[in-house]
């Protein structure tokens, strides 16, 4: 099939590559020139694993069209993927304004019967709005069909070939059958249903995944305070197959694009809908309240005031394997500590660039070497569980700090065994210090 895929972030651009590598005609459409510029002289602007073979293949094979221009697209396209930007306002409001211009330009320049796409995450309704609002009133025939992604940074390419389900949000079957066509040569169960239910899949999936996130977070605190261990209590959990072994990890909390967008996007539309959704309040106020323990941790473990005092912050990503630092606990940490007078060192193999467009005027210093990071500080932070980071030598980290050698795990990610026998005072989320 020939397809417009319109926006070239990164579910546009990983849908676009991994389609046209499936046989499919692409016209990828970007208005940001320097990334179309990019695109078009064979440069990727983002990382994903997998995803540089891909576009070397279909570049290469010729599988693949990089453009501005959408009306052009248009002309030689029998499906549009709408996959542009719906960030979120100040007040949690999701932004349609992108998803508003793409449809209108859509509905004006369409010349022939087309089936568009919707790829970018909307809040319920939207797909109906955007059906009366324009398609009904574009030129040529236009089907509407939500199908929401649920891919993750970092592993979005194999996601892509992956999914659990590939959920298809449409009011006509035919529609619905040519996108299952479409994605033919994905094995995974193609789930019809109308298109707001579509909509609302994805945001109830982030949404329960940050709240399972978030139980398991206040689960922890529990732990520390009745002196269970985390560490057995959430496997053991999750062995229950109603409960599922996935997103038990108790730590600093949820991070990234997403999440944090979805949670606040389904909280405000909730309120919109006269609705108050009591549980997500809470499952995105104790995501913020783990940073700040994780602060208080520090605080406390270094007398009450971390004033002059040396702290490394190992990770800035908001989580491993990116260099995505949106929503990151470790920014927020940073701050807090910076201004509270304390000296911070933040080091990451990947998102110290990106950090350093928010981190300014702090007088954080950035370090890629974690040892020269940690060293002459008092206190420790594990923000990101690097893999790089696990394998570290703290007994010669540790020789390297100042008393009183604080190390705060704060994705309960390090073996606590080797961390209390070199010496350090060991934090975490729910561990004790010693295991049974
Ligand atoms: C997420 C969803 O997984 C994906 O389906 C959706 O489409 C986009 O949002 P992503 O943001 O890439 O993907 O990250 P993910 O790997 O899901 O992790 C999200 C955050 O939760 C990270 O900050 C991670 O550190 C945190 N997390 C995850 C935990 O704190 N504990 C866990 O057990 C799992």
């Amino acid at each position: 099939m020939r397809i417009a895929v319109i926006g070239t972030g990164y579910v546009g651009l990983v849908a676009a590559c991994c389609l046209a590598k499936s046989g499919h005609e692409v016209i990828a459409v970007e208005k940001d020139k320097s990334k179309l510029n990019m695109l078009q002289n064979g440069m990727l602007p983002i990382y994903e694993e997998g995803l540089s073979d891909i576009f070397e293949h279909i570049t290469k094979d010729k599988r693949i069209v990089f453009s501005h221009d959408l009306k052009g697209a248009l002309r030689h396209v029998d499906m549009a993927m709408i996959a542009v930007g719906t960030p979120a306002t100040s007040d949690g409001r999701v932004d349609l304004s992108q998803v508003n211009e793409v449809a209108a330009s859509i509905a004006e320049f369409s010349q022939k019967p087309m089936t568009v796409v919707m790829k970018s995450t909307v809040p319920p309704g939207t797909g109906e709005m955007l059906l009366r609002r324009y398609f009904s009133k574009a030129n040529a025939d236009i089907e509407y069909i939500s199908n929401p992604e649920f891919l993750r940074e970092g592993k979005a390419v194999w996601d892509w070939y992956n999914p659990d389900r590939i959920v298809i949000g449409s009011s006509s079957r035919d529609s619905a059958n040519l996108l299952a066509e479409v994605y033919d040569d994905i094995k995974a169960p193609k789930i019809i249903m109308d298109i707001t239910s579509a909509e609302m899949v994805k945001y109830a999936s982030n949404a329960f995944l940050a709240t399972k996130i978030s139980f398991i977070n206040e689960i922890a605190n529990l732990c520390e305070r009745v002196g269970a261990d985390i560490d057995d209590v959430a496997p053991a959990v999750g062995m229950d197959k109603r409960i599922g072994k996935h997103f038990l990890q108790a730590g600093l909390g949820y991070g990234g694009s997403c999440f944090p967008k979805d949670t606040k996007g389904l909280e405000y539309i909730s309120l919109f809908n006269d609705y108050d959704f009591n549980l997500l309040k809470a499952v995105i106020e104790v995501n913020a309240k783990q940073r700040v323990i994780a602060v208080r941790k520090v605080v406390q473990a270094l007398g009450g005031d971390v004033m002059g005092k040396n702290i490394a912050v190992l990770g800035l990503a908001f989580k491993p394997g990116t260099d995505d630092v949106r929503e990151a606990p470790a920014l927020d940490i940073i701050d807090h500590l910076c201004s509270d007078g304390a000296k911070v060192n933040a080091c990451d193999p990947m998102a110290i660039e990106n950090a350093k467009k928010i981190l300014k005027n702090n007088g954080v210093k950035f370090y890629s070497n974690p040892y020269e990071a940690c060293a002459g500080c008092e206190a420790v932070i594990l923000a990101t569980e690097w893999p790089e980071f696990l394998k570290l030598n703290w007994k010669a980290i540790k020789e390297s700090m100042k008393p009183p050698f604080v190390l705060l795990d704060g994705r309960n990610a390090l073996d606590r065994g080797v961390i209390v026998s070199c010496g350090y005072e060991y934090y975490s989320f729910g561990r004790r210090t010693k295991r049974l």
